[in-house]
């Protein structure tokens, strides 16, 4: 088999699709060969060596379909490597309850399949992209638009997750 990378992401309001596009292509920048799909979209794992999974945490939980993406692949997921990226905005906060919040976000994925690495990413908030709902229930919260992306702590990760790989 080919030492193929899938980037398997879900994103709701687009940041984090935008987090799953710079990792591929940092990667193929390592000369590595990246499939970059929305998880909810990916049909077989069967090509792939390597799955990177990612998505945002919105009410403490990654979007459903890339739950479910580990969910329907579990058994294959287990013989590959898997590494496992969230973005968030808890860590923006410097907060004991906050640290204690992140390590539960991926709590059930971790226990479907076990990731060799998991990063965790500041993400960004823009209130336009979000329904009217969602909008007064951000303001009610007083989240601020903001990008907390941090592009070099993203592109060590996936600089690790490449190395992992090589070996
Ligand atoms: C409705 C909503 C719920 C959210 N829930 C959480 C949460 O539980 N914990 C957290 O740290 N961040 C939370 N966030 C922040 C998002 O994780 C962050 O904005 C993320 O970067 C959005 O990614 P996306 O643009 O790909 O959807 C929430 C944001 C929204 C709009």
């Amino acid at each position: 088999m080919e030492n193929k990378i899938l980037v398997a992401y879900g994103s709701k309001s687009g940041s984090t699709t935008e987090v799953a596009e710079f990792m591929a292509s940092e990667l193929v920048k390592k000369g590595l060969t990246v499939d970059l799909k929305p998880a909810k979209d990916v049909k077989s794992v069967d090509e792939y060596k390597t799955v990177i999974v990612g998505g945002p945490i919105w009410a403490g939980s990654w979007p459903g379909p890339v739950t479910d993406f580990i969910k329907n692949n579990k058994e294959k997921l287990k013989e590959k490597k898997v590494a496992y990226f969230l973005t968030c905005l808890s860590l923006t906060e410097d907060k004991e309850e906050s640290r204690k919040a992140e390590e539960k976000y991926l709590e059930k994925e971790r226990a479907m399949v076990e990731p060799v690495l998991e990063g965790r990413f500041a993400g960004k908030m823009d209130s336009s992209k979000l329904n009217f709902f969602l909008k007064i229930m951000m303001k009610m919260m007083k989240a601020k638009d903001a990008d907390h992306r941090d592009w070099d702590k993203i592109k060590e990760w996936v600089t690790a997750v490449a190395e992992n790989v090589q070996n």
